[in-house]
């Protein structure tokens, strides 16, 4: 990042020293050009050198209403000042069990229970649990296998971590949860590369579980976890009728079929969930990120009817899940998350995001045909430009695209020679513009 004189501004920003052990993050190069922001508001950050930045990552998947929401950012001061905290085991508060309510409003039908955790790692490794303890308590307690997918993130548990399928996040911390296996990645770049939307081929991918559960007794496996689109993953789209055989061969073998919706849920698909987007049910579904607009951090695990009931069938006395954080619920959490359900419905920002959805497309696939773009996918308010890698120097290109980008002001993401793209669904077109400008001159000056 080049400073500007408004550096002045904030004279100690860019001198981070080394206390701060940043997440997935090269320390020793960030330390030599630490990335700063100082504000946001709306579509921007205010990076420490005074540039206003259009972010297209929202923040990172998560900030859908756009930064600093007016309402959001005034419930969370309300929230702060009334009650700052109150344990949720074995008591609550009021706005936690109105958010409850207004998450299985908008859940899929028959989504009637929620779960609180803090994030996203958190909601997936509890769903994990869950689908464990819920089989246990019908007297199937042999149900203990997981199932995850190439390429799918769930979070750095070490639950979400063992159903995950990026090695490279798995590597260094093993061993993982036993009895866990991985469907194949549903994709092949020559015949479903530079699809617009959902591929229309490779449906027949999901027979793999048929085949898996050939090797693995069904009568043995709890669950199959799948975010609908894989996200951190690369931005894969599911083929056409893949979920739905999932979905049928699940049911058949009375597995629990779980969507990861971190990414996903809150509109990102133009429904409040993907699973309404794509007309697929799934028996629970994890959520985080936008539950709050990504003001305080929160996630959920929505359950259907009959995983929930499974639990209350012993001793009324008895505690039916023993499982919890200290901020499930937590109040500052709720208000954000109450204030960002109230926006998203004013804003009518689910039914934009499907609107503006086309617009984003065609803007990501005139990208088609620049220096070193060797596949482009999207879906709702979601992209990716997968851009070849240079010889011997994997990630480098995509890092020196997304530095360019952010240049010329615009904030894309690099994952290695990905450049991800999930802008704040109130993006506008010309905005949208902006984004495909920046990156086609970035990838027109680099090599
Ligand atoms: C699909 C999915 N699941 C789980 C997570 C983990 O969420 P968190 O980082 O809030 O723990 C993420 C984060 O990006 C995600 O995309």
């Amino acid at each position: 990042m080049t400073a500007s004189p408004q550096t002045n501004l904030h004279p100690r920003a860019n001198d981070v020293g080394d206390s701060y052990w940043l997440p997935f993050t090269a320390m020793r190069q960030f330390r030599s050009n630490p990335m700063m922001f100082v504000g946001a508001e709306g579509m921007h950050y205010l990076a420490a050198d005074g540039r206003r930045v259009l972010d297209a990552m929202a923040g990172l998947w998560c900030v859908n209403a756009g930064h600093a929401q007016p309402r959001i950012v005034d419930a969370i001061r309300e929230a702060a000042g009334r009650l700052d905290f109150v344990s949720s085991f074995k008591m609550s508060h009021p706005a936690a069990f109105e958010l409850a309510g207004r998450l299985t409003g908008i859940a899929p039908e028959g989504f009637d229970h929620v779960f609180f955790t803090n994030s996203g790692s958190e909601a997936v490794d509890s769903a994990l649990k869950i689908a464990r303890a819920y089989h246990r308590a019908r007297g199937e307690s042999g149900r203990t296998k997981l199932i995850g997918r190439a390429k799918g993130y769930h979070g750095m548990g070490f639950g979400g971590l063992s159903v995950g399928g990026i090695g490279r996040h798995k590597r260094d911390f093993g061993p993982l949860l036993p009895d866990v296996a991985h469907l194949s990645l549903p994709y092949d770049h020559p015949s479903m590369g530079f699809s617009r939307g959902r591929p229309e081929t490779g449906a027949q991918y999901a027979d793999e579980l048929q085949s898996l559960l050939q090797i693995h007794d069904p009568a043995t496996v709890a669950a199959v976890i799948v975010e609908p689109v894989i996200g951190s993953g690369g931005v894969y789209p599911p083929p056409v009728q893949y979920l739905e055989r999932l979905r049928a061969i699940c049911s058949r073998h009375g597995i629990l079929l779980i969507f990861d919706e971190v990414i996903t849920g809150f509109g990102r698909l133009g429904r409040p969930f993907a699973a309404q987007a794509l007309n697929v049910a799934p028996d629970i579904i994890t959520c985080a990120k936008g539950m709050t607009n990504g003001a305080v951090p929160m996630g959920g695990v929505l359950l259907r009817d009959f995983v929930f009931e499974a639990f209350m069938a012993g001793p009324p006395e008895a505690i039916e899940l023993f499982h919890g954080y200290t901020y499930s619920g937590h109040p500052l959490a709720c208000a954000a998350g109450l204030a960002a359900l109230d926006v998203y419905e004013e804003l009518g920002l689910f039914e934009r995001t499907a609107a503006i959805a086309p617009t984003w497309e065609a803007a990501l696939h005139s990208l088609r045909g620049e220096p070193h773009v060797v596949d482009i996918r999207n879906i709702g308010l979601l992209g990716v430009v997968e851009l070849s890698p240079r010889s011997g120097e994997p990630g480098v290109r995509g890092g020196l695209c997304a530095q360019s980008c952010y240049e010329d002001g615009a904030l894309v993401r690099a994952s290695g020679d990905l450049i991800v793209l999930s802008p704040p669904l109130i993006i506008e077109e010309g905005q949208i513009e902006q984004v495909a400008v920046s990156v086609r001159s970035a990838l027109r000056q680099i090599d």
